[in-house]
């Protein structure tokens, strides 16, 4: 199996950001490797797989990968692509995707996930949980040995249904924040023209799959960042004093 073992204690460390960079690379390169000519892949978003947008594209240059379709899950991975130079199709389009690559921003022990910090969730759990092989790259930095304690769970909700939502997510036992622009005043927006709302809550996610479908029963809420047992592989770069491992 490509699946890494991995110690959640053990491997999550903070990182300093010149070399989280560094990391990032490594890893994209890593899954550039599992992609064979004629491939239907999904393209995730965020930092780390726009990276490894880049590194196929490098390899298609070179004339690696015959045929390879890329399947975006978000406007930033389909411009990256073309800009890369790599052919793409839309969803609809195609019936199969063999391979997706996805970043996270959050990973446990048992490979389940927190994502959505690109506001890319929803058609990211589309085309992740399509796809015959998920494999996740994170550097050290998303390891954790529960979820929720660091980073909120985003929730993509219909704007019409805004105030409804929050109120039912307070019921929840959460905290609802709706994300904001950072350079506009007014919130995210997402590609499906949607909010965000980041939920944080006290303690660590103790069943994070009940907690999927709670959020997804709430009326207006289209889907959330809890991706439970869609990863089939989570590549993770350490760093080991100047040595970067993957
Ligand atoms: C986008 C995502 C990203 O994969 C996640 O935010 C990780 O991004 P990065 O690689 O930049 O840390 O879920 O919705």
């Amino acid at each position: 199996s490509l699946c890494r073992s991995f110690k959640a204690s053990s491997e999550s460390a903070p990182v300093d950001p010149g070399v989280q960079v560094s990391l990032k690379r490594a890893v994209a390169k890593k899954v550039v490797e599992l992609i064979k000519p004629g491939m239907i892949v999904g393209l995730g978003t965020g930092s780390t797989a726009s990276l490894a947008i880049e590194e196929m594209g490098k390899l298609i240059q070179k004339g690696k990968l015959k045929d390879v379709v890329g399947v975006g899950v978000s406007y930033q991975s389909r411009v990256l692509a073309r800009q890369f130079g790599v052919k793409t199709a839309d969803l609809n389009d195609v019936n199969t995707i063999d391979l997706a690559f996805d970043g996270a921003d959050e990973v446990d022990s048992s490979m389940n996930l927190i994502k959505g910090g690109g506001a890319a969730h929803t058609m990211a759990k589309v085309v992740d949980t399509m796809a015959k092989q998920c494999v996740v790259i994170v550097d050290q930095s998303k390891i954790v040995s529960e979820l929720g304690l660091t980073f909120p769970v985003p929730v993509e909700v219909l704007p019409q249904a805004i105030s409804a939502v929050l109120r039912k997510l307070v019921a929840l036992g959460g905290v609802p924040e709706i994300r904001s622009a950072l350079r506009k005043d007014g919130p995210v927006i997402t590609d499906l023209g949607n909010m965000v709302v980041d939920v944080r809550f006290s303690e660590a996610i103790k069943d994070p799959s009940a907690l999927e479908k709670e959020i997804n029963m709430i009326p207006g809420v289209v889907e959330n960042g809890l991706f439970i047992g869609v990863a089939n592989s989570v590549l993770v770069a350490t760093q080991d004093g100047d040595d970067i491992q993957v």
